[in-house]
């Protein structure tokens, strides 16, 4: 018999492992739970992979372990689990030693990553949250990339449900602010996103799958047939389509513009959605990689030609028909385009988004036209509308009714959207504009629809050379007095305040966004609210820390104050499954005999 090693420790005698049946090794391990049943000997964590409740106190049974807090049952040889939601338990090595018991005080697995990507598709799989938490923390300690991460769970999505849904767009939001993340915060950002998912996918039939068509035709006719397909609801006729463009390797600036001039055969097609889960299925295959397009790309399309157009609500089309007034002036948009191609230096922004905030439809679109006359891209005009969609938000007035924050959120995150999609077909819109920039006009009429809600406006911080010099300077301060904030109810002014004061002492802006997600992440947040952020986050990188970029946080903060705090289940799941993982003792104060 080998000496025991310093790997292993002595848990007792096997006279008095058989006389009391079970001892516990503790140690600067975690606490080891021996068992002797019928003549065996068996090692496992004596937490509870549940919520760590000791597994000493529970009973055995035919080799059955049952915990005695949920009654989780676990195979006694394995660890394995016969309740999906409570997840296996580890085992550890067990030898005999001249009438001794030796436990080897360490758990692995022989390749971690690889578990942790198993038990992340069984977590997924199941929809059980404690179990994606605990995993999302394996592979994190096992190193892989949180890019890997991320495609693991896309890819699940894009399979496991009939279509892109909200987990989808969570998931690569906030996957797109991983790189502003801290360590903490990107756990919880992958945990968030993997969990809506999973939610998502719970008990949806799976995606069948569809081909490409055998031919090849040329870019130009796929995108007519898309618009096509899609006017007449013919779903299978518009996957294919983009299938077959996909196939035939059209670049994403391509499939973008045939997408985009799709989705605008409807005006604000279900209030926006379907246009900004487009796009986010494009960033989410710049994060995974355009290798999974065949996979990924399809799954917008179903909701996209079922959408409902604004053009069937009363609202756009009396007391003026804005549906007209876009189609006018979408028919005009070559000609417009082609007298602004080559005018250079348009940079007046900030200016074109408070005309585009106007009360008066008509002027908003000459606005619009003058500007491209002047030489404005359709990018440039995205990012014009987008920041006025972000004023709309932050000056949001607190007479409104709570759920009006959505009709601000839904404008500025299909604006946010709109931008995204213009920046990346560039060059590649053949038709010089004229059918992209639709989506523009539409968001530029949503927008007007949307004035009462600054009526009367809230008054931005900041502005007017206000110092708000009653608020911390330091910017620890700053940051905790706007955890604090978020911690209480109704604190949507104080929360802007804080963010303006922030941005105006010049602190910085990586900082206030980390903890402007913090805020986020340990909350139960609703969809809107990651959009809310993500979007936010992603206009103000076009600004930076200027008035506008101040503007654009400062709409992002009093959204989300607007929401918090809630209950934080999701937190306390995350919070246990990192104490389980990272080997701590959980109530102890249970386990004490
Ligand atoms: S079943 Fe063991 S802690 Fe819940």
């Amino acid at each position: 018999m080998d000496a025991p090693t310093r790997e292993f420790a002595l848990a007792g005698s096997l006279e008095e492992l058989k006389a009391k049946g079970r001892l516990v090794v503790h140690g600067a391990h975690r606490p080891i739970l021996v068992i002797c049943d019928r003549g065996r000997v068996f090692a496992l964590d004596n937490r509870c992979p549940h919520m760590g409740f000791p597994l000493e106190r529970g009973s055995v049974e035919d080799g059955i372990l049952t915990c005695h807090w949920h009654h989780a049952r676990f195979d006694l040889e394995s660890g394995c689990t016969f309740d999906l939601w409570a997840d296996d338990v580890p085992i550890c090595p067990v030898e005999v030693r001249d009438g001794d018991v030796w436990v080897k005080t360490t758990f692995g697995h022989a390749d971690p990553a690889a578990h942790w990507h198993r038990r992340l598709a069984d977590g997924l799989a199941h929809n059980l949250g404690l179990v994606i938490a605990k995993a999302m923390h394996g592979q994190l300690a096992a190193d892989v990339p949180p890019a890997d991460i991320v495609r693991q769970v896309a890819l699940f999505g894009a399979q496991s449900r009939d279509g892109w849904g909200v987990g989808l767009t969570i998931l690569t939001a906030l996957a797109n602010l991983l790189p502003a993340l801290p360590e903490e915060e990107a756990f919880l950002a992958l945990f968030h996103g993997a969990r809506r998912v999973a939610a998502d996918c719970d008990g949806e039939a799976p995606r069948r799958e569809r081909a490409p068509l055998a031919g090849r035709p040329n870019p130009a006719a796929l995108k007519r047939w898309l618009r096509r397909w899609t006017n007449v609801r013919h779903r299978e006729a518009a996957e294919r389509t983009l299938l077959t463009a996909i196939a035939a390797g059209a670049s994403p600036a391509v499939l973008a513009d045939a997408l985009l001039a799709a989705e605008t055969e409807r005006v604000f097609a279900d209030s926006g959605h379907s246009l900004d889960f487009t796009n986010k299925a494009f960033e989410c295959l710049d994060l995974i990689g355009w290798e999974h397009a065949a996979a990924v790309l399809p799954t917008v399309v179903g909701q996209m030609v079922a959408a409902r157009g604004a053009e069937e609500s009363t609202a756009w089309r009396q007391p003026v028909d804005l549906v007209a007034l876009c189609e006018e002036a979408a028919s005009q948009l070559p000609e417009l385009f082609a007298a602004g191609r080559g005018v250079p230096g348009w940079c007046d922004h900030a200016a074109l988004a408070r005309e585009l905030l106007g009360d008066d439809p008509a002027r908003i679109v000459d606005a619009l036209k003058a500007a491209i006359r002047a030489g404005a891209a359709p990018a440039e005009l995205g990012r014009s509308l987008a920041y006025a969609a972000a004023l709309r938000v932050a000056r949001f007035g607190n007479a409104n009714e709570h759920a009006d924050w959505e009709t601000a959120h839904h404008v500025f995150t299909y604006a946010n959207a709109v931008h995204r999609m213009l920046e990346r077909i560039g060059t590649a819109d053949a038709e010089g504009g004229a059918t992209a920039v639709r989506a523009v006009l539409h968001g530029t009429m949503a927008l007007y629809l949307a004035r009462y809600l600054n009526v009367p406006p809230a008054r931005i911080p900041g502005d007017g050379g206000e110092q708000l010099d009653d608020l911390p300077a330091d910017a620890e301060m700053i940051r905790a007095a706007l955890l604090d904030a978020f911690d209480r109810q109704r604190q949507v002014d104080l929360a802007a305040r804080l963010v303006a004061r922030h941005l105006k002492l010049g602190h910085s802006p990586q900082a206030l966004i980390a903890t402007l997600a913090r805020a986020l992440l340990r909350e139960d947040a609703g969809f809107h609210a990651y959009q809310m952020l993500e979007a936010g986050v992603r206009q103000f990188s076009s600004w930076g820390n200027t008035d506008e970029g101040r503007h654009i946080l400062v709409a992002v903060a009093r959204y989300l104050a607007a929401h918090s705090p809630t209950e934080r289940a999701a937190l306390q799941t995350a919070d246990i499954a990192r104490r389980l993982m990272r080997g701590g003792e959980l109530h102890q104060e249970a386990g004490a005999s």
